[in-house]
């Protein structure tokens, strides 16, 4: 990250600055500075892999005034804010943008000093993120350079060099969590609860917060939507509603156009409080159709499951004409797995967020076992009748089941647990 290192030396200069800079300057500079410039320039100078490794995507301006929003709507008096992933300082710069003025910079610093606390694994980071809030506040306060002598290395002394998930490192000084934490995989601690292997770092984030914050304290996180609609992430959800209550998640859509990643809302609190949003409450389960039909993922890996056992007929999500009743299955494999008994219906476990059409199904007849592909998810009768598979079809194509599943999911694959809490339409 040499290349960047050198930006953040130019920021710097402009707080160390000895030269008095003309309004207009000073004016532009900041405009600049404040706003999304260090994600361009790190994008510009730092190769994508680099970047990706180490999950720096700042949050634009946008989000970043959501995430202030909600954090600094709570009840406390002067909370300390802290972010265990502060990057370029994006969050805690929009949640400065909400804290008062004192009556000149340097009691301004000190304040904010106070108030604003946050680590990140880049030195260069935590120097940006120091700079960009000392300009914040030279721009609140209407002063030009040459700044206080006070605007230097020993403002915000709690904006450290620090890796968050040490097991020596503790989160207890802020009241208020803000994050966005990397969204990477890595593998889960020996003491994880709810996975092995490889799990998103955001999950081990959020985890570790909960554990480190008093209670009554709040967590306000953009986070990717795999961990509120995700299969994978049920038993991270319980531990985590079994240690406080979730005020609200809220779906975002995309963080930004260069990172190919739907993310939500994640606001908690530890230890307190009930459910207050209508939306935390509708996200109870219907079981509207888990309860008229069995749901599975299919569980035919090709590549992976070696052509023994029965031939049996086989599909797969390029076999079978979407929306369409297929009884006449031609292709076969042989496979010594579960298959399933027909009628059923077959829903594509790929589909968009918002494209329209999310569950394309297709209603398989006939008389042989089948063997399906793991790209279907498949739905069986618990009465084992065609008409109650073609009910399900006509509410599948229904305008409803879009909206509801592009709010219960953002990420591209359908869950067998979203096709079972689906409602059962009374007028698909
Ligand atoms: C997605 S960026 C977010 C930065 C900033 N909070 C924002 O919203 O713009 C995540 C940041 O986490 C930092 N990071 C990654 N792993 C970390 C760890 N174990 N401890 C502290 N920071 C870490 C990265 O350097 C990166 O700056």
């Amino acid at each position: 990250m040499k290349n960047f290192a050198e930006y953040v030396d130019s920021i710097r200069e402009l707080v160390q600055s000895r030269r008095s800079i003309s309004p207009s300057e000073w004016r532009e500079r900041l405009a600049v500075c404040l706003d999304g410039e260090p994600h361009r320039v790190l994008r510009e100078r730092v190769p994508q892999p680099e970047l990706r490794q180490q999950g720096a995507y700042f949050t634009g301006p946008k989000l970043a005034r959501r995430v202030a929003t909600t954090a600094t709507g709570g009840s406390e008096i002067a909370p300390v804010y802290h972010d265990p992933a502060c990057g370029a300082g994006d969050l805690l710069l929009a949640i400065a943008r909400r804290l008062i003025c004192q009556r000149n910079l340097a009691a301004t610093l000190n304040a904010w000093g106070a108030q604003l606390s946050g680590c990140d694994l880049s030195a260069d980071f935590v120097r940006l993120a120091k700079a960009r809030l000392t300009l914040l506040a030279a721009q609140r306060c209407r002063v030009r350079p040459p700044l206080d002598p006070v605007a230097s290395d020993d403002v915000f002394p709690n904006i450290v060099v620090a890796d968050s998930l040490a097991s020596s490192q503790r989160w207890a000084s802020g009241d208020v969590i803000v994050m966005n934490p990397p969204f990477g995989y890595t593998s889960a601690p020996r003491d994880c609860t709810w996975a092995a292997g490889r799990v998103n770092t955001a999950a081990l984030f959020v985890d570790r917060a909960i554990h480190d914050v008093s209670d009554g304290g709040r967590i306000v996180a953009l986070l990717p939507d795999v961990l509120r609609s995700g299969s994978r992430y049920v038993a991270w959800r319980e531990a985590t509603r079994a240690l406080g209550c979730v005020i609200r998640e809220t779906p975002l859509g995309l963080f930004d156009p260069c990172a190919d990643v739907d993310v939500y809302l994640f606001h908690f609190e530890k230890n307190t409080c009930q459910p207050t949003s209508g939306e935390a409450r509708s996200r109870k389960p219907t079981f509207g159709v888990g309860k008229r039909f069995q749901v599975h993922v299919g569980p035919v890996v090709p590549h992976r499951h070696a052509e023994e056992g029965p031939a049996v007929p086989y599909i797969h999500a390029r076999s079978l004409p979407p929306w369409g009743e297929c009884a006449d299955l031609q292709e076969t494999r042989r496979f010594s797995g579960r298959v399933f008994n027909p009628p059923f219906v077959t829903v594509r476990r790929t589909s968009r967020p918002n494209a329209g059409r999310r569950a394309v199904a297709t209603l398989v007849l006939g008389t042989d076992p089948v063997a399906v592909e793991n790209h279907l998810i498949v739905l069986l009768p618990k009465d084992g009748n065609v008409q109650t598979c073609r009910q399900l079809v006509r509410r599948l194509r229904s305008a409803k089941t879009d909206t509801w599943l592009d709010s219960r999911l953002r990420c591209r694959h359908l869950t067998t647990a979203a096709l079972a809490e689906m409602p059962w339409w009374y007028k698909p």
